[in-house]
């Protein structure tokens, strides 16, 4: 039986826009450089008052609006971040407060950038138990805060922002090609911890820390890690790389996404880009993108989407839905 159903998404971004050039005034970089490694030419950065609770508020109201429900028949909010507002409690309690639905489940996942296809399979399985009816599923970071702006190789990959769906309970519907959560694989390596990390926490240096990253070496597993799991969904579900309508990747690098659509003979033209415009937002770069080619007409109703991302962990999934 298909899993639940994507009743509708929503997105928000911080107001301010940081271009190549501006980052190439505070350290030794350049607009060619960034363009040509990675395909990013702005990312938008958090300021005062906007944080990822308030962002992941604004992308939980918005997929509200779109699906045509109102916050309290929300019963479950999982949000997926890496830079949560506190320590504790976690962020989704926020959210749960600012849109007035008390009484639900409310947790954060942290699973780097894979946490939305984390937070979507935790979702689904809650939803499926019938611990409740309706969920909000976000992703939402503001990386800008741990990011050492001295280190030109890691500060010019990332971004802000949040990405939300609301997503209902199976209905039961058993035919061929009803909208939902058709399957999804996810995957951990603890032995990578160290390709990819924060240099800080509360429990080994009380601190927040800062991002490191071995970048070539992470590029390698990426491509590796995504083909497969890719792979492993299409087979699980007897779907052939051709039957997908739009794949809606993780936005690291542009490189990345090429490299893995290439080699799964996918078609460059149905891989959602928005690493241009966002750079890599984490664990909200997947619901974000997913809710710009939705919003802009690509992504149809009966559309058949395959989400996937990979991440600090590693942690890295896929995840197959008939919109
Ligand atoms: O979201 C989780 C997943 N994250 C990822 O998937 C990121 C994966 N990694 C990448 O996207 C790429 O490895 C990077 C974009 C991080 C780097 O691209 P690269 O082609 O692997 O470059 P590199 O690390 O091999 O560096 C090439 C050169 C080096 O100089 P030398 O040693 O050749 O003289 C770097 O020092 O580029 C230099 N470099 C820079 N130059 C200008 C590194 N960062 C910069 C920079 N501007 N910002």
């Amino acid at each position: 039986m298909t899993g639940s159903r994507v009743l509708g998404t929503g997105s928000a971004l911080p107001r301010r826009i940081v271009t190549n050039a501006e980052l190439a005034e505070r350290v030794d970089t350049s607009d060619e450089w960034i363009v040509a490694r990675t395909g990013i030419r702005q990312r938008h950065i958090a300021g005062e008052g906007e944080t990822t609770a308030t962002l992941a508020t604004d992308a939980a109201r918005a997929a509200l609006a779109d699906a045509g429900i109102e916050a309290d028949s929300i019963g479950l909010i999982i949000l997926a971040t890496a830079t949560p507002d506190n320590t504790f409690p976690a962020t989704a309690t926020k959210v749960q407060a600012a849109l007035g639905c008390q009484g639900g489940v409310a947790f954060d996942v942290a699973a780097v950038c894979s946490g939305f296809l984390y937070a979507l399979a935790t979702a689904d399985s809650l939803l499926r138990t019938g611990m409740a009816k309706r969920a909000l599923v976000i992703g939402a970071e503001t990386f800008s805060r741990i990011l050492d702006w001295e280190d030109r190789t890691t500060c010019v990959l990332f971004g802000d922002g949040a990405g939300a769906v609301v997503l209902e309970a199976p209905s039961g519907d058993t035919s061929a090609d009803s909208p939902g959560i058709i399957g999804t694989r996810l995957h951990a390596d603890g032995d990578q911890h160290d390709l990819l990390f924060v240099d800080g926490g509360p429990s080994t240096t009380q601190t927040v820390g800062h991002v490191r990253m071995r970048g070539q070496e992470v590029f390698r597993h990426a491509v590796v890690n995504l083909s497969s799991v890719l792979k492993e969904v299409l087979e699980d579900n007897g779907i052939h790389a051709d039957q997908l309508d739009w794949v809606v990747p993780h936005q690291a690098n542009a490189r990345i996404l090429d490299a893995t659509a290439r080699k799964l003979g996918i078609s460059p033209d149905k891989v959602v880009v928005t690493v241009d415009r966002h750079a890599n937002t984490s664990a909200a770069s997947v619901p974000l993108a997913l809710d710009v080619a939705r919003k802009d007409g690509r992504i149809k109703a009966g559309d058949l989407v395959m989400l996937e991302a990979m991440g600090g962990g590693f942690t890295w999934g896929a995840s197959l839905i008939r919109m």
